[in-house]
C-alpha cells in the first residue's frame, strides 16, 4: 500500500475520535491535512465542531472547506488534536516538525485532552533520530544555537525553502534541523534543548501523544503505550 493510501487510511480512521460539538486541533503535513479534508466533508454534512489550527497553511485550508474556527481568545481547551508526525517510538515520543510547524503544533498539544497522530507505517521506528530534529530558533541566536547543538554530537543545517532562502516558520523564526543519529535518550536531549536560550521549541513531542492511529498495509492499528 502507498504511503499515501496509508495516510489516508490512518486519517479516516481517526475520525472516530471527533464528537458533535468538540473543539478540534488541526496539525500539519500531508496526513493531516487528508483529516482535515475529511473533517470538512462532515462538518458539510452537519458535523459541529470547531478548529484550532497549527498553522497558517491548515488555517486557510480549514476555512477553505468551510470548517469553523476558533482561537485561544475564546477557548483554552481543546477535545482532541488530530496531528502527524515524523517519528514515534514505542513509548509514543514522537519527533515532529518536518512541515516547520512544530511550535504551534506543540502548543496546540499542551492544551489538548487527547492528541491523536496519524501516520503511516513508515513512521514507527524503535528509536528516534533517523529523521533530523527540527528546532526552532530565534534568527539573532541562531549560529550560537547551531553551535551548541554541534557540541551534542548533530550534524546541524539551517532549513531553507525552495528559493534557498531560510525558511521562515509561522512565527517568524528559523529552523535548524539536526541529524543526530539513534537517540539514546530522548527525555535528556527535550530537556537539554529546552534550556538553550535562543531555542524557541524543539521537535522532541514528549509524553504528548495519546495514541498514533497507524495505516499499515490494509490495515489500521492503534498503538498506544
Ligand atoms: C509538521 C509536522 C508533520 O505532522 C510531520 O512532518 C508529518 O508530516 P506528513 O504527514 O506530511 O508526513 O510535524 O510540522
Amino acid at each position: 500500500m502507498a504511503n499515501d493510501q496509508e495516510k489516508e487510511a490512518a486519517a479516516r480512521a481517526s475520525l472516530q475520535f471527533i464528537q458533535d460539538g468538540m473543539v478540534v486541533g488541526l496539525g500539519t503535513g500531508s496526513t493531516a491535512a487528508y483529516f482535515i479534508k475529511l473533517l470538512g466533508e462532515k462538518v458539510k454534512n452537519g458535523l459541529r465542531v470547531r478548529g484550532i489550527p497549527t498553522s497558517v497553511r491548515s488555517r486557510e485550508m480549514a476555512e477553505s472547506l468551510g470548517i469553523p474556527l476558533t482561537t485561544f481568545e475564546e477557548c483554552q481547551k481543546i477535545d482532541v488534536t488530530v496531528d502527524g508526525a515524523d517519528e514515534f517510538d514505542p513509548e509514543l515520543r514522537l519527533i515532529k516538525g518536518g512541515g516547520g510547524a512544530l511550535l504551534r503544533e506543540k502548543i496546540v498539544a499542551s492544551a489538548t485532552r487527547q492528541e491523536v497522530i496519524v501516520a503511516d507505517a513508515s513512521k514507527q521506528v524503535k528509536r528516534l533520530g533517523k529523521f533530523p530534529l527540527p528546532v526552532e530558533v530565534i534568527k539573532f541566536a541562531e549560529p550560537l544555537v547551531a553551535k551548541r547543538i554541534r557540541a551534542l554530537g548533530a550534524d546541524v543545517r539551517q532549513r531553507t525553502g525552495a528559493d534557498g532562502k531560510p525558511y521562515i516558520s509561522d512565527e517568524n523564526n528559523h529552523i535548524l534541523d539536526c541529524r543526530f543519529g539513534e537517540i539514546e535518550d530522548p527525555d535528556g536531549l527535550a530537556r537539554q534543548l529546552s534550556d538553550m536560550p535562543g531555542v524557541v521549541e524543539h521537535g522532541l513531542f514528549i509524553g504528548m501523544a495519546s495514541v498514533v492511529v497507524m495505516a499499515k498495509g490494509g490495515e489500521v492499528v492503534e498503538v498506544r503505550r
